[in-house]
């Protein structure tokens, strides 16, 4: 039996609150946890396959021009080596988001420096590491290439919005503010490096690979090796992070395929650390310009934000800095605008909540140095600042809970004790200071597919190609089902991770959980359809509790040794373009400025967030966490730099590029409102993945100001920055 439901239809009703079992939205453990955390789960590089050889991609070591010659004798008599792969397939991967389209960059061309341009396959990863690092290649070199960004032609991304006239609304408005704030480039850093096996399995090609989105990267791999989506099998049931670098399919998992293809042997290819910073892709720094128009009590009547980023030539994909601002706030007066250079640096593609992880603490900054000229609050400001629809589109949104959020979360912190003058406080050589920013998060739902059966043996199986990049995906699934089945969750099996079952949303854009818990969801209804009609009861009158039927009968008897399965498809509706649909949130800061070094520590952190229901308290609050420690990163210590000569990336690995440690992140408190968004998803729930650090940063940058009185603009605010 299948089911088949769209966003708009779903809406209405949801069955979940009338469930008895409590399971859904408490804080259930994964079932993840204990194999991850004991070693048994296999990630992609782990799978014990006999024979496997292992391949070492070679990288360019020119930024622009075209590969001559790979002289595959340079290595060929190396103990090990068996093969020197330069397939152009290995260099014309398509660019994310461009599926069945022409690759962006053609083969042989070298866009960028460390771009892969062969693969060394050989017995063992030391004789192949050792081959590729002695591998001769010949270039042709153009020497017309230009990596900074600031010195490329730059070309507008889409229309933007232009809606009456902001540069009279910034001379007449009462209080203005108008600031240019930079980001530096960020890598997403997930702790598993990229890595994949390929092996042929009969006519079947079985790839184990760390991915994000195996539904569309099917589609990718079968575009890359011109080969049929039906003789691929993508297998990804753990994935150690991705923070976007494994939405699409990179050089690791092509290289792999292709080895394994021409040499009819099982192939590993893992990058190393300084490959996935160097060749998989970066944020793009953005330099931002924001515009901000007020009359006397604060309220915008302007608004702008223009927003340069930069990407490879023929790339589509530009940091949407200006997403959230586009319905965050007030102000008739706006203009948006974003425009890309073309430079010769690595592909920029999502990291970490594309756009508005950068381009809200840019705004949260601005808004920041407006209540100050103003002379309220700062949590007063955004309050007044809040439309009531889509200040542009004029459209409704489908809940708001940004108020609730700068509200609960600002007396929880005690937000009032803080001065809200600069320089108030200092303790020993110590400036204190407090400082806030509001969080946005825009929410989508994706199409997914997913098996439910409830098994004759009382327990309940899920299966769906949907992945867990430890965002707690087994866990919110194994609830749904046991909270819509009577079962209490040791009896629910969650299968993920294989394209042999039904095909989910993929982990990426924080849609997942909303829109592959729809999809189980919606075949759990049609589950329990079945089983109300074998019970002789209506579906509403149908009860099941701990793996009894209406309190009588076991699920066991009643099923009497068949299964009942249901596949659920979601889809999203007109909703996604009647609506504006955003998760919020609100951040409070206290951090410590050394006066005679600069340094930041924070000392403290508060986030509350509203994004509908919550479906497991602990795994939404690890999110949280993880999205605050983020921004702390993003505030104080992450940035990608480049050699202006040649566009190298300088700091390519974990020491070089500083994510925040336990050490730079303090207790931090995080605020859950639960809620019903009856027009987000079938399950009423928004994303919360990424929302924890659109905008967190901005509230560190404040906090520094009204430590130290320093107003840096430039993220990250490194010492040499603040003092
Ligand atoms: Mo996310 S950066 O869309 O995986």
């Amino acid at each position: 039996m299948n089911i088949h439901v769209k966003q708009d239809e779903a809406a209405k009703e949801c069955r979940l609150d009338d469930m008895k079992q409590g399971i859904l939205g408490r804080d259930v453990s994964r079932p993840d946890g204990l194999p991850k955390v004991t070693g048994t789960a296999p990630y992609a590089a782990e799978y014990k396959i006999d024979g496997c050889l292992e391949g070492v991609i070679v990288t360019s070591t020119i930024v622009k021009g075209e590969v001559t010659n790979i002289d595959a004798s340079s290595v060929l008599d190396m103990p090990g080596v068996e093969a020197v792969i330069d397939d152009p397939r290995l260099t014309a991967r398509a660019a994310q988001g461009t599926a069945g389209e022409a690759p962006a960059q053609p083969a042989r061309k070298v866009g960028y420096f460390g771009q892969p341009v062969a693969v060394v396959v050989a017995r063992t990863f030391e004789e192949a590491r050792d081959a590729a690092k002695h591998l001769k290649i010949e270039y042709r070199v153009e020497d017309d290439a230009i990596v900074d960004p600031e010195e490329a032609d730059a070309e507008a991304q889409g229309d933007g919005t232009k809606m009456g006239d902001l540069a009279e609304a910034m001379n007449s408005a009462r209080h203005s503010v108008d600031v240019v704030i930079t980001t530096e480039g960020h890598n997403s850093a997930p702790m598993e490096p990229h890595a994949a096996i390929a092996e042929w399995d009969g006519d079947k090609l079985t790839v184990h690979a760390s991915l994000q989105m195996l539904n569309y990267n099917i589609s990718e791999l079968a575009d890359s090796l011109d080969l049929d989506e039906e003789k691929i099998r993508l297998i990804a049931r753990y994935v150690g992070g991705g923070f976007g670098s494994k939405l699409g399919v990179s050089e690791e998992t092509v290289a792999a395929c292709v080895a394994a293809m021409e040499l009819q042997r099982p192939v590993r290819v893992v990058m190393s650390r300084q490959q996935v910073f160097q060749c998989v892709m970066r944020r793009s720094e953005t330099r931002q310009r924001l515009r901000l128009a007020a009359d006397e009590d604060g309220k915008l009547i302007g608004f702008g934000h223009e927003a340069r980023v930069s990407n490879l030539p023929g790339e589509e994909f530009a940091e949407p800095v200006l997403q959230s601002s586009e319905f965050l706030y007030r102000g008739e007066n706006r203009l948006l605008e974003l425009e890309v250079a073309r430079i010769h640096r690595m592909t920029a593609g999502s990291v970490r909540a594309p756009g508005e992880a950068v381009g809200m603490p840019a705004l949260e900054a601005a808004m920041d140095m407006l209540a100050e000229k103003v002379g309220i609050d700062p949590v007063e400001l955004r309050l007044r600042n809040i439309p009531e629809r889509h200040p542009a589109k004029d459209l409704p949104f489908t809940d708001h809970s940004l108020a609730e959020c700068l509200t609960k979360g600002a007396e929880a912190f005690g937000w009032d004790k803080g001065p809200r003058k600069p320089m108030q406080k200092r303790e020993g050589e110590w400036w204190i200071g407090t400082g806030m920013a509001s969080a946005a998060r825009v929410h989508n739902v994706s199409e997914a597919k997913a098996r439910v059966t409830l098994k004759a043996d009382g327990t309940a199986l899920v299966e769906t190609d949907m992945t867990d990049i430890g965002t707690g995906t087994y866990a919110i699934l194994t609830q749904l089902a046991g909270e819509m089945l009577g079962l209490p969750v040791d009896k629910v099996l969650v299968d993920l991770g294989d394209t042999n079952h039904p095909r989910g949303p993929g982990s990426g854009g924080s849609w997942g959980a909303a829109s592959i818990g729809s999809a189980v969801f919606v075949a759990c209804e049609a589950v329990r359809k079945q089983v109300a009609e074998k019970a002789g009861v209506s579906e509403n009158e149908l009860s099941l509790s701990d793996g009894r039927v209406m309190n009588g009968a076991t699920l066991t008897d009643l099923l009497d040794g068949a299964d009942i399965s249901a596949e659920g498809h979601y889809e999203p509706g007109a909703i996604s373009e009647d609506y504006t649909a955003s998760g919020f949130g609100a951040f409070f800061a206290e951090v410590r400025v050394n006066r005679y070094t600069g340094e930041t520590r924070v000392n403290r952190m508060l986030g509350s967030f509203g994004f509908g229901r919550v479906l497991n308290a602990k795994t939404a609050r690890s999110q949280c966490l993880g999205g605050v420690t983020w921004s702390i990163g993003l505030a104080l210590t992450e940035g990608l730099k480049f050699d202006p000569r040649d566009g190298h990336l300088a700091n390519c690995d974990l020491a070089e590029y500083h994510v925040p440690v336990n050490r730079d992140v303090p207790e931090v408190e995080i605020l859950l409102l639960d809620g019903r968004d009856p027009l987000a998803s079938a399950i009423q729930a928004k994303g919360v993945g990424e929302l924890g650090m659109c905008g967190g940063a901005a509230a560190i940058a404040n906090a520094i100001y009204n430590a130290c009185g320093a107003r840096v603009l430039d993220y990250p605010m490194t010492p040499d920055r603040v003092i």
